[in-house]
């Protein structure tokens, strides 16, 4: 009609103003709160940069404190739930029991919904930031037939994450510092990357005002696929499957040829048309990983020699496509003990401190409107309706 700009896939289009996180995808560079991701993942805690997020600083000793106190206080699920974990079948894909609880939560938690009291949206958001990694844990243990642990606030929200997913009743389970420090790297690595498509989902679904908890329910259905979060698992899987180095050069090949659906699972990013931060971060982390369990994964040699080939090939090159966050983190996610289908709810245990910062943030803005695209019609002009009879 000429009255709309036509933007499928929004490549051009900003859809809300954010001082979150900023991008610049030619230069590479990942900016939390002005704060750039090597720094962040090298010295702070996913505790801190989750604070940095929500409120806009980095917080002194004390609001740290109190901010650790404060998720560390809701970090257990309502008793119910766990009886809702049980009508699943145990071998769901967690994340489809991810939808499914964190959308519950909507039912149980009444005290903190009426967003338009800053005070509630404090304590919604605090609420999932807590609960996720006992959800997450819980989905797991549901899919093993363990049984689930209560949360341990005695250890840091990282530790406390690994202990209810690896623990059990029977044994004292010892926090690794190597292992916790990692795990909570890659939460800082995905805690959140703007407008992304979960994330604008997110506010999409909360901008009609929606219950927050069924607005983050929303983020994690969108995550799930396979061109967003569960890139993690399948690039992992990819990597299983070709299997030596010897067969790189097939899978290059198929990844280039355009009659082929398959892609370099890992590889390329809509943003970012250089290396992606978060790559360099995670590869260093396998290395580290990888010595202290003493584990030689010879998949991180056909990872390495896959993004060789591929940073060579005028292809690659010619589109600018280079690994990106879950190129490497599957490596370390598995060699920590991590089945492929919990990547992605790693993925969005961490991300729901950007989707509530986000979250947050929109409500928080006079401008904020119900979102709404238009469309640029392409069905049938006005016709008269024909009687069955006469059909
Ligand atoms: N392997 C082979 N070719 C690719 C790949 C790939 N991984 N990614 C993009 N291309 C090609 C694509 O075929 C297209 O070629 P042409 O212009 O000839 O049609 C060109 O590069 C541009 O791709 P696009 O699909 O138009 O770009 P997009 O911005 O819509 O997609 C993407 C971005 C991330 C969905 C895509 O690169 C992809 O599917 N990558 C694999 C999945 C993946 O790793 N996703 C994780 C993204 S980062 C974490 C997250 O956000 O969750």
């Amino acid at each position: 009609t000429g009255k709309f700009t036509f933007d499928p896939g929004f490549t051009s289009t900003a859809s809300c103003e954010s001082a979150l996180t900023f991008i610049d995808g030619d230069e590479g560079i990942l900016l939390h709160r002005g704060y750039n991701i090597e720094q962040l993942s090298e010295q702070s805690s996913f505790m801190e940069v989750s604070y940095l997020l929500l409120n806009g600083e980095l917080p002194s000793k004390a609001e740290l404190d109190d901010f650790s106190y404060t998720i560390s206080r809701h970090t257990m699920l309502h008793e119910q739930l766990a009886t809702f974990y049980k009508g699943f079948r145990r071998d769901a894909h967690p994340m489809a029991i991810m939808c499914g609880v964190v959308g519950a939560l909507s039912a149980f938690y009444h005290d903190s919904t009426d967003i338009a009291d800053p005070e509630h949206r404090k304590i919604s958001s605090h609420r999932l930031i807590a609960k996720m990694p006992t959800i997450a844990a819980m989905a797991y243990k549901y899919s093993i037939g363990q049984p689930f642990l209560y949360p341990d606030n005695d250890l840091s929200y990282t530790g406390n994450f690994l202990r209810m997913t690896f623990g059990v009743p029977a044994e004292n389970y010892e926090v690794n510092p190597v292992i916790e420090r990692a795990m909570d790297r890659i939460f800082i690595l995905h805690a959140d990357h703007e407008q992304n498509a979960s994330t604008s989902t997110v506010r999409l679904a909360g901008s009609s005002g929606a219950n927050p908890f069924a607005c983050i329910a929303a983020g994690i259905a969108c995550l799930w696929g396979p061109a967003h979060g569960g890139a993690n698992e399948a690039a992992l899987n990819m990597l299983r499957e070709i299997g030596t180095p010897d067969r790189i050069p097939h899978y290059i090949e198929r990844a280039k040829d355009k009659n082929d659906p398959f892609r370099l699972m890992g590889f390329g990013h809509r943003v970012y048309k250089n290396y992606d931060p978060r790559a360099t971060v995670m590869r260093k982390t396998v290395r580290e990983i990888m010595a202290e369990l003493k584990v030689n994964d010879p998949v991180f040699e056909v990872a390495l020699q896959l993004e060789e080939m591929a940073l060579n090939d005028p292809y690659f090159i010619e589109k600018k496509l280079f690994p990106n966050v879950d190129f490497y983190s599957g490596i370390i996610l598995s060699a920590i003990g991590f089945p492929t289908e919990m990547f992605t709810v790693l993925f969005a245990l961490s991300r729901t401190v950007g989707w509530v910062a986000q979250w947050n943030e929109m409500i928080s803005d006079p401008a904020q409107k119900i979102g709404r695209p238009r469309q640029l019609y392409t069905g049938p002009t006005a016709r008269d309706y024909v009687p069955l009879t006469a059909r």
